[in-house]
């Protein structure tokens, strides 16, 4: 196997490390935007609501989705971008102002003012994971979000500054270099989840997307194509199916399957005579029980669910900037009933969000489980060519990723809608 190129592509590795399963997706990046090479994926023990709580178990996770991905692709992942989530993640808004040093802005009084904005004094026991321009001012001037070239004596930038517990992240990172992948950089779960999902169109809009995963649910919210909040609800699938093994007495196996394959969150969409097998613990006999039983159980966790996102975007008061709506991505969004559910709780337009903007292997990706792994990817790609654009261009390795720039922003409107 070749190490990180196929056919003159480079090959970029986004590792997602859930609460219930490890993702690992390979894409060779190019001219022709974007291809998905190789997926894997392997069932994960060793996370606890985003956190790792036991390396070992992980790290086998992580072997395992890798070697079925390197199988697939016929090249070796040597390093990946990986996905950070969890309740230690916190949030919070920045600004700062330079002095505009020419006639007009250039890229180098961007770098600055984002520099003096998250210039804050951050507790030793944290790490920044991310500093996202919101919104830039040219003399007071409020709302530009592209200063460059426009002319002024002062600008000012407000920034959204993401941050992790440092010893949580440094677990992750042992996990990792632990299943031999060396790691590339890290991305907020839903911040990678966001730029494989989400379209420019309503970013700019405004949009809420909710990766409803196995462990937490994780919020970002867009507004004017700039990340303005970011939140974690500590409730996921799991609490879905440990609800049903305690209300229908079975193990948590079953209670899972019975969820995925036969559960609802509005039992109005389920006749009355309907009925499902129930595994029973232990050596008794399976019994039968009305579906209805099954579906009442999880609307009303789906219902406590939502409500609770809800009241997190209704306390930052950002229900009435979403005028793209809300956007469910991540495995247990693909709950029967719960996007109707959402539409009448959030009173606006919801919608299931699939990873998209991609080639190469999209069967195999295009399911919400994959969102962040694949965000993963187009979040390096951004990352890579923002370096190329602002320092060396000449390299071999910088020829490649100089052509992503436009290649990428072009096959990605092509691809887009
Ligand atoms: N079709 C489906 N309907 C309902 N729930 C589903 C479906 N498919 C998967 N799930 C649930 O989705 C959850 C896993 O979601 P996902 O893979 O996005 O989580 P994760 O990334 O491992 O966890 P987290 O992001 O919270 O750390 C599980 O609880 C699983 O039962
Ligand atoms: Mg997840």
């Amino acid at each position: 196997m070749s190490p990180l190129t196929k056919q003159n592509r480079t090959v970029i590795c986004g590792l997602d490390i859930g609460t219930t399963k490890v993702a690992f997706l390979m894409a060779a990046v190019g001219e022709k935007g974007v291809e998905i090479i190789g997926a894997g994926f392997a069932p994960n023990t060793g996370v606890r609501h985003g956190v790792v709580v036991n390396i070992d178990q992980t790290a086998d996770a992580i072997r395992k989705a890798r070697e079925e991905a390197e199988l697939m692709s016929g090249v070796q992942a040597q390093k990946a971008w990986v996905s950070v989530g969890g309740l230690h993640i916190e949030s919070f808004a920045s600004s700062g102002m330079v002095a505009i040093r020419g006639d007009d802005v250039h890229l180098d009084d961007v770098h600055r003012v984002i520099e003096v904005a998250k210039a804050v004094a951050i507790p030793s026991e944290r790490q920044v994971l991310h500093v996202l321009p919101k919104d830039f001012k040219i003399d007071g001037q409020e709302g530009i979000t592209d200063p460059i070239g426009m002319s002024g004596v002062r600008l000012e930038c407000q920034v959204h500054i993401v941050t992790a517990n440092r010893s949580i992240v440094q677990n992750l990172l042992k996990s990792v270099e632990k299943a031999g992948v060396h790691v590339s950089g890290l991305a907020l779960q839903q911040i990678a989840s966001a730029g494989a999902v989400l379209s420019d169109d309503e970013k700019k809009l405004g949009v809420a997307l909710i990766d409803i995963g196995g462990g937490t649910s994780d919020i970002v919210v867009f507004q004017r194509g700039a990340v303005v909040h970011t939140a974690t609800v500590p409730v996921g699938g799991l609490n879905f199916t440990h609800d049903v093994a305690t209300g229908l007495r079975t193990t948590q196996v079953s209670a899972d399957l019975l969820k995925v394959n036969q559960g609802c969150a509005l039992p109005d969409m389920i006749s009355a005579d309907e009925t499902v097998q129930v595994d029973s613990v232990g050596d008794r006999p399976a019994r039968t029980v009305p579906r209805l039983s099954l579906c009442r159980i999880i609307e009303a966790r789906a219902e406590e669910t939502l409500k609770l996102i809800h009241r997190e975007l209704e306390s930052k008061s950002l229900l009435p900037q979403l005028g793209s709506g809300v956007i469910f991505t991540g495995a247990a969004s693909e709950l029967k009933g719960l996007v109707e559910m959402g539409s009448f709780i959030f009173d606006m337009p919801v919608r299931l969000g699939f990873p998209r903007k991609v080639g190469g292997l999209t069967d195999v990706v295009k399911s919400p489980k994959f969102s962040t792994a694949l965000g993963l990817i187009l979040y390096a790609v951004e990352k890579e060519s923002e370096k190329i654009t602002t320092t060396d261009s000449e390299s071999p390795r910088g020829n490649v990723f100089a052509h992503w720039g436009q290649s990428i922003k072009d096959f990605f409107s092509r691809t887009l809608q």
